[in-house]
């Protein structure tokens, strides 16, 4: 079969199954399969940019998770993504107290307040590694973060436990944050 892309570049190989690049096709005959089979390699292709190596690329796209898959890993609700968050010096005293008092029921069975790790990663230097932003929704949205934040699956690939949603108040994530930075020394 002839293909008469109009306006579009497109590369195939030899065969059909190995083309690379970015493959879209604007002609008559095209059908379902062809499109997805040109999102797989254009998905392909941008692994294989940001990895580099065609084996990690083909390896990434075999575990890549299935549309399905991310769907079902979706809590079905998670609360609203935090956007916004305010950092100032001093530090309020009150929300460094009420953050510890959060951190002792909730957080201590699995986090301690050095760099050594417990069920989950220790405490110290977290205000550095992570933006507020980050920790914040990690606290609040931990099941939507542990599914679509690389940063957060990568502490998952290590530490092998999934941290469970702790139903944390956003004013009260605050206040554990307040700790947590002056766990890390700030004034
Ligand atoms: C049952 C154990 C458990 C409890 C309880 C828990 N966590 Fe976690 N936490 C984890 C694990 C494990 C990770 C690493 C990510 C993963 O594997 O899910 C983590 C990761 C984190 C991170 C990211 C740390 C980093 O270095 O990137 C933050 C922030 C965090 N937890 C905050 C909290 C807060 C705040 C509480 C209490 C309200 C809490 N966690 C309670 C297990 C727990």
């Amino acid at each position: 079969m002839q293909h008469q892309p109009q306006g579009w570049q497109y590369a195939w190989s030899h065969e059909k199954e190995s083309c690379i690049g970015c493959v879209v096709i604007n002609h008559s005959s095209n059908n379902a399969m062809t499109i997805q089979h040109a999102l797989l390699i254009t998905a392909a292709a941008l692994a294989l940019t940001a990895c580099g190596s065609k084996e990690e690329a083909e390896k990434a796209a075999k575990n890549a998770p299935t549309p399905t898959e991310l769907i079902a890993n979706q809590p079905i609700v998670h609360g609203p993504e935090i956007k916004n968050v305010e950092i100032k010096n001093p530090l309020e005293a009150a929300w460094v107290a009420g953050g510890k008092a959060q951190y002792d029921t909730k957080c201590m069975p699995c986090h301690r307040l050095d760099e050594t790790k417990l069920v989950g990663p220790g405490w110290k230097g977290v205000t550095k590694r992570r933006q507020p932003i980050w920790i914040m929704n990690m606290i609040c949205n931990t099941d939507f973060m542990l599914s679509q934040d690389t940063e957060a699956q990568k502490q998952l690939e290590l530490c092998l436990v999934r941290m469970p949603n702790q139903n944390v108040a956003v004013e009260d994530a605050r206040k554990i944050l307040e700790f947590m930075r002056s766990n890390d020394g700030e004034k």
